[in-house]
């Protein structure tokens, strides 16, 4: 088979454009989970990657087109501010999202109103320029890969613009079941899975979330095509950011903080699904229960901030915050901080805490995959115990060898922390050893040639 060129389509792009000391543009690499694992893959070959321009710079970009940066073909697309931020904020963030991760409760106040619909006219505008910008790039026959809910329409428009094109769509994010997206307006949902319907065909984490997707589309008439490719970590990608002297530093750092204490570790954008306070409030419910771990373990928070365009984000970091404090306020004595908070977004220090780490907890109440959770047991360096929730998609590969962690019961919780932290050396070098056989089965290669292999 003749190998199609291929459009990578996101809404956050791979590089984001600063100005550099002589006044030229330069395109510096992100280091989200897809980017670090498609930027290898891609870079130097002739696949594009169009996305949504998200700073002035990046806006001065998108005048040149398509730009190398960073080794990779990038074309950002200038949207109208205030679109792209309902198109965000509005409809991707407050609803899709929520809507997505079953978090229902975020429509309890009237959401479909004059001032909502307006901004749905806002991601029609902000899907149909990325249509247009594809329309305009894409060689004859290529296959355009479109990343998540941000961008359920392009497809449906490109269709009429490009019908040479064949559109594979994926969604990093769980998907509502039926009841649940049935909180959005019939016509919205008609449009939503028309657009995914649109795809030649659409790819999940996990078969939960497919089979959620095609149940919606059937409930407005259509039919999906669905495929189940779960990401995973790059391991040359992290076996490089270990090696980065910052990461050793560090690692040395974090190594004195902890001392011989058990180290429990966190890694997460503060995002409600994560299910952050939870975790915080089991483990004091821990310290209250099983005063034996008082002054043993430190809970290492690497959380931060995220989408603090949507009220309900900057709330929950209050919550965050406040319960942190209160925690150690509750538990603390001269030396010994039981929660320690490091909230800003530093990568080589979040590789450094789970390499270190005894014990890592990933609750989500429910996530696409948890790349996370895949990149600790790739890292860490002391057969670390996995505490995951069944709402990870990384559950479905990884359920056997973790310790399950009850997403809503905090008392049961605290009895899978203490059950990790106390598990013994053989058991949990034997459970390291299988997770790893399992994660390094998945590639972004393997992934990311699942996709290719959809047309
Ligand atoms: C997470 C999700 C992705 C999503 C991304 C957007 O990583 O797993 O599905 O595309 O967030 O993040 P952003 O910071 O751009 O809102």
């Amino acid at each position: 088979m003749a190998e199609r060129a291929t459009v990578i389509v996101s809404n956050r792009g791979p590089v984001s454009f600063r100005r550099g000391p002589d006044g030229a543009l330069e395109g510096r690499r992100g280091a989200g989970g897809l980017v670090s694992g498609l930027a290898p893959l891609v870079a130097g070959t002739s696949t594009t990657w169009v996305a949504a321009a998200l700073s002035e710079e990046d806006r001065e970009a998108s005048a040149s087109g398509v730009v190398e940066a960073d080794g990779l073909r990038v074309r950002t697309v200038a949207l109208d501010p205030e679109d792209l931020r309902q198109a965000y904020d509005v409809v991707s963030n407050r609803t899709l999202w929520f809507a997505h991760h079953g978090m229902l409760d975020h429509f309890r106040e009237p959401t479909f109103d004059a001032t909502w619909f307006a901004a749905w006219g806002a991601y029609r505008r902000v899907n149909l320029a990325f249509a247009e910008a594809v329309a305009d790039l894409a060689p004859e026959g290529a296959v355009v890969l479109v990343q998540d809910y941000h961008l359920t329409l392009v497809a449906a428009a490109l269709a009429e613009r490009r019908p040479d094109l064949v559109c594979v769509h994926f969604s990093h994010t769980p998907f509502a079941r039926p009841a649940e997206l049935a909180v959005l307006p019939e016509a919205v949902r008609a449009e939503l899975m028309g657009g995914l319907a649109a795809h030649a065909a659409c790819g999940f984490h996990s078969e939960r979330w497919a089979a959620a997707a095609r149940g919606c589309a059937r409930a407005v008439g259509h039919e999906l095509t669905t495929f189940v490719s779960p990401l995973g970590p790059d391991p040359a990608d992290l076996a490089s950011s270990t090696a980065a002297p910052a990461c050793g530093e560090a690692l040395a750092r974090l190594d004195g903080l902890v001392g011989d204490r058990a180290f429990l570790v966190r890694v997460d954008r503060i995002e409600l699904s994560k299910n952050i306070l939870r975790g915080f409030l089991a483990f004091d419910h821990l310290l209250a229960s099983r005063p034996e771990w008082r002054g043993r373990v430190v809970f290492g928070a690497f959380v931060y901030p995220s989408r603090e365009g949507v009220e309900a984000y900057r709330r929950y970091r209050e919550d965050v915050d406040r319960t942190i404090a209160e925690v150690n306020e509750r538990w603390g004595t001269e030396g010994w901080t039981p929660i320690v908070y490091e909230p800003d977004d530093d990568y080589l220090r979040s590789v450094a805490a789970l390499r270190r780490a005894d014990a890592v907890v990933v609750n989500p109440i429910r996530d696409g995959l948890n790349l996370v959770a895949k990149e600790s047991v790739l890292l860490n360096e002391r057969d670390a115990v996995l505490l995951l929730s069944e709402g990870a998609g990384a559950w479905d590969e990884l359920a056997d060898d973790v310790v399950p962690i009850d997403a809503w019961d905090v008392v049961a919780a605290a009895g899978s922390l203490h059950r990790a932290l106390a598990m013994g050396a053989e058991e949990r070098a034997e459970r390291a050893a299988r997770l790893r056989r399992v994660v390094a089965e998945r590639t972004p290669a393997r992934w990311f040639a699942d996709q290719q292999a959809q047309v």
